[in-house]
C-alpha cells in the first residue's frame, strides 16, 4: 500500500468537510456558499485523491452520491420503532373534535389551549433514515410500517440528505424519518424529457418520487431531482433529546437536515384552522406537491400520554385539502378551433368535484397526447386539477376499460368551415387551413385582438364577439372601427347603454402602443415579450412590415421559426390590408426611438422573481421593457441581472451560483430612476 503524505491525508478530510458544508448549503438552504464551478473544481480535486489513494476513500465521502452496483433485489428490513400512518381529517368539525378528543383525554379544561406543531403534509414517499455515530448506515421505505425495503444504495444519491450528521449534540444511534418528494419544476423537466424520448411519463410528482426511489439501479435515482424533508424521529439512543417535536425539528435542523420552512407552532384549534386557510391559499406557489396538513400534539410527555390507536397515534392527524385527482368518465372529445387554427381535442367528462370545483371538461392537448394515454371514449380516467392550470386527463384506467369503448379519432376535416386540418412536419399540432374564411379562427383573432393585454377593448367579451361575428356585423378586426349604434342596438340582449359604452372603449382602446399593437395582431409565436423585442429593435411598424429574415433573425431572441412567421404574417395579401384600415381607423401609438439614451438596457436580461410589494411584476416588467430590457423566466448565465423579493427560491438560488447580480425591488426602483 503505497504510503500517503499526511498533507494529501489533511487535504483530503479538509476537501470532504468543505464540499459536505457546500453541498448543505446548495441543496438543504438554498443558499449557495460558491459558484458551481468552484465547486466542481473542488470535486474533481477530491476525485483525484480518491483514485491515487483508493484506501482513503470512506462512505461518506461527497464524491459516493453517484450511485452503484445495481441490485438484483431489495432485502427487507424491520423496523425497531413501527413507522405510524396518520388519522385522517377531511373537515373543520373533524378537527374540532380531535381537539376535544385530545383535551378530554389529558384532563385539560375546555378554556385551556392546546399546542400544537403544524407542518405541511408531503405528497411523497416516507422512508427512515438511519445513522450510527453521525454517519448514515441504513435507510429503508416504510412498507407496511412493521417491515420495509433497504433503499440506501438509492437515498445516499440525494443531496439534501446527509451522509454524515453535522454539529456537535450528535446522538450514538439516530433514525430519522421525513418524506422524499420530488419538487413541481424537476418532475416537470422529468417528463419532458421522457416525453421527448417517447418513454412513459409520470402521472404525478408522488409517482415519480416512489418509483425513483425503487430503483435497483441507484446510478438512475442519483439522476432524479429528489429532495428529503425530515419530519420525525424514530430510534433514538445516547444524546440529549428535545423534549418537544418542534425543537426535534430545530435539531433536525442543526445535524443537517432539510426542515420545512412553512413548520410553525400555534395554541389552539383556531389557529390550526387559519394555519390551513394560510397553507390552502399558498399551495399553488409552492415548490413541491403538498395533499394537507399534519397537525401535532407538540409535547413529547404529552404524546406518550396520550399514545396509539390501531396504526396511528392519538397525538397526530392529518387534515387534508380537497383531492386533485378524482375518477370520473370520458364521455365524448370535442375538437376545438383556436386562433391560429390548431385544433384541440377537448375531453367532455362526467362532472367530477376536483381540486376544489367541479370539473367537466379537460384538454386532451393533441393527437401524440392521446396515443401517449391510450385513452378511448368510455373510459374511466384520472383528471388531475392542480391550482389555475386547465384540467388534465393523467391516465386511462385501463382495467375498468368498458366493452365497446371508442377510439378516439383525430377529424381530418375543420370541424367549423370543413376545410382540411394538416400537422405540419414535426410539429405536435394539427392545424385548421382555412385561415380567415375559417369562423372560428376569425373570432379566435378577434377575441385576442381585443383582450387585455393587447388593445384591451373594454366590454367586448368572448359571447359579443361571437355575436357579432355570427351575426355578419364584423368579420375582422378592422370592422370593429365600423360598428355603430344601430347596428349594435339590433344585437339579441345588447342595450343602448352597452352599446354606448362598447363605442366608446373601442374609441378609447385607439390610444395603445408600438408592442401591444404588434401584440394584438396575434401573428404566430410573437408573445408580448416578442412583440416588445421587435418595437424595441425596429421602432416603427413599418419597420417592423419591411424587415426580412436576415434582420430579424440578427434580434436575440428572434428564431427561425418565429421570424418565418412574422415574415409570412405581413405577405399575407389578407392581413396588410386589415392591418393599414386600423392604422386609417386612428389606431395610433408612439413610435420607438432608437437612440442608445432612450434604451439603455437594451441587450440586456432581466429575472423578476418572489413578490413584489411596492409595483406590481407586470408593472417592473413594463418599466424595464422600456428602456428596452428582456424580462425573461429563467435565470441562465446569460442574465444580466435578477430582481428578487420575498419568497424567492430556486432561481435566486441559481443567481446566487452563477454570480449574477440580484437587486431587491427597492434597488431596482432607485436604478429606475437614474435612467
Ligand atoms: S408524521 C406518526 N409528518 O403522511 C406520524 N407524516 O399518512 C407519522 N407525511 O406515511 C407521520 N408529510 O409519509 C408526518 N409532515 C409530515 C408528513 C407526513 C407527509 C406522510 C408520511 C406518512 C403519511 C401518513
Amino acid at each position: 500500500m503505497p504510503i500517503i503524505p499526511e498533507e494529501t491525508v489533511q487535504r483530503y478530510q479538509r476537501l470532504k468537510d468543505d464540499l459536505n458544508q457546500h453541498n448543505h448549503a446548495y441543496y438543504v438552504l438554498d443558499d449557495p456558499s460558491i459558484p458551481d464551478s468552484e465547486y466542481d473544481r473542488l470535486m474533481r480535486e477530491l476525485q483525484a485523491i480518491e483514485q491515487d489513494f483508493p484506501s482513503l476513500l470512506t462512505p461518506d465521502s461527497p464524491s459516493q452520491r453517484v450511485g452503484g452496483v445495481a441490485l438484483d433485489s431489495f432485502s427487507q428490513v424491520v423496523h425497531t420503532v413501527p413507522m405510524l400512518s396518520l388519522d385522517n381529517a377531511f373537515s373543520d368539525t373533524e378537527m374540532v373534535d380531535f381537539d376535544r378528543r385530545i383535551k378530554d383525554r389529558i384532563n385539560l379544561d375546555s378554556s385551556q389551549q392546546m399546542i400544537y406543531a403544524c407542518e405541511p403534509k408531503l405528497d411523497g414517499a416516507a422512508v427512515s433514515v438511519l445513522y450510527k455515530a453521525g454517519l448514515l448506515e441504513r435507510a429503508a421505505t416504510r412498507g407496511d410500517g412493521s417491515v420495509g425495503e433497504d433503499i440506501t444504495a438509492n437515498v445516499r444519491t440525494i443531496k439534501s440528505i446527509p451522509l454524515r450528521l453535522q454539529g456537535e449534540n450528535i446522538p450514538d444511534i439516530l433514525e430519522v424519518r421525513g418524506e422524499i418528494y420530488m419538487p413541481k419544476d424537476g418532475f416537470n423537466r422529468l417528463n419532458q424529457k421522457a416525453k421527448q424520448a417517447g418513454e412513459k411519463a409520470f402521472v404525478n410528482p408522488r409517482n415519480a418520487a416512489a418509483g425513483s426511489l425503487r430503483q435497483l439501479d441507484s446510478k438512475i435515482t442519483a439522476t432524479r431531482p429528489l429532495e428529503m424533508c425530515a419530519y420525525s424521529v424514530g430510534q433514538f439512543e445516547g444524546g440529549d433529546k428535545p423534549n418537544s417535536h418542534f425543537q426535534m425539528l430545530q435539531m433536525l435542523g442543526q445535524l443537517g437536515f432539510k426542515i420545512n420552512q412553512h413548520i410553525k407552532q400555534v395554541e389552539g384549534i383556531d389557529d390550526c384552522e387559519d394555519y390551513y386557510q394560510h397553507l390552502a391559499s399558498i399551495r399553488d406557489q409552492l415548490d413541491y406537491d403538498i395533499d394537507g396538513i399534519v397537525y401535532k400534539v407538540n409535547d413529547f410527555r404529552l404524546q406518550e400520554r396520550l399514545g396509539f390507536v390501531a396504526k396511528a397515534p392519538r397525538w397526530a392527524i392529518a387534515r387534508k385539502f380537497p383531492a386533485q385527482e378524482e375518477m370520473t368518465r370520458l364521455l365524448d372529445v370535442e375538437f376545438q378551433v383556436g386562433r391560429t387554427g390548431a385544433v384541440t381535442p377537448v375531453a367532455r367528462l362526467e362532472p367530477v368535484f376536483v381540486g376544489g370545483v367541479t370539473v367537466g371538461n379537460a384538454t386532451l392537448h393533441n393527437a401524440d397526447e392521446i396515443n401517449r394515454l391510450g385513452v378511448c371514449i368510455g373510459d374511466t380516467v384520472i383528471v388531475r386539477r392542480a391550482g389555475d392550470v386547465i384540467p388534465q386527463i393523467v391516465k386511462a384506467v385501463l382495467d375498468k376499460r368498458p366493452e365497446g369503448a371508442q377510439p378516439i379519432i383525430f377529424p381530418e376535416r375543420c370541424p367549423v368551415c370543413q376545410s382540411a386540418v394538416k400537422r405540419a412536419e414535426g410539429e405536435a399540432v394539427a392545424r385548421c387551413t382555412g385561415g380567415l374564411f375559417c369562423g372560428a379562427q376569425t373570432k379566435e383573432a378577434i377575441k385576442h385582438y381585443a383582450s387585455r393585454k393587447a388593445m384591451d377593448i373594454d366590454g367586448l367579451g368572448d359571447k359579443l364577439v361571437d355575436a357579432l361575428v355570427d351575426n355578419d356585423l364584423i368579420y375582422s378586426v378592422a370592422d370593429l372601427y365600423d360598428l355603430n349604434l344601430e347596428g349594435l342596438v339590433n344585437l339579441e340582449r345588447m342595450a343602448q347603454k352597452s352599446a354606448e359604452n362598447l363605442l366608446q372603449s373601442i374609441e378609447v382602446s385607439k390610444q395603445t402602443t408600438l408592442p401591444k399593437f404588434l401584440y394584438s395582431l396575434g401573428i404566430r409565436e410573437v408573445g408580448e415579450a416578442t412583440a416588445q423585442t421587435l418595437a424595441n429593435n425596429f421602432g416603427t411598424l413599418d419597420a417592423v412590415i419591411a424587415a426580412s429574415i436576415d434582420q430579424l433573425l440578427e434580434i436575440d431572441d428572434v428564431g427561425p421559426i418565429v421570424a418565418r412567421h412574422i415574415v409570412d404574417f405581413f405577405n399575407n395579401p389578407d392581413n396588410l390590408p386589415i392591418v393599414e384600415a386600423i392604422v386609417a381607423a386612428g389606431v395610433q401609438w408612439k413610435d420607438i426611438d432608437q437612440s442608445a439614451d432612450s434604451l439603455p438596457l437594451k441587450g440586456q436580461t432581466w429575472v423578476l422573481t418572489g413578490t413584489m410589494e411596492t409595483m406590481s411584476r407586470a408593472e417592473a416588467k413594463d418599466r424595464l421593457q422600456e428602456f428596452g430590457a428582456k424580462v425573461a423566466g429563467s435565470v441562465s448565465a446569460k442574465t444580466h441581472a435578477v430582481v428578487a423579493g420575498p419568497g424567492a427560491g430556486s432561481k435566486l438560488k441559481k443567481a446566487q451560483a452563477l454570480e449574477i447580480q440580484v437587486l431587491s425591488e427597492q434597488s431596482l426602483i432607485e436604478f429606475l430612476a437614474t435612467l
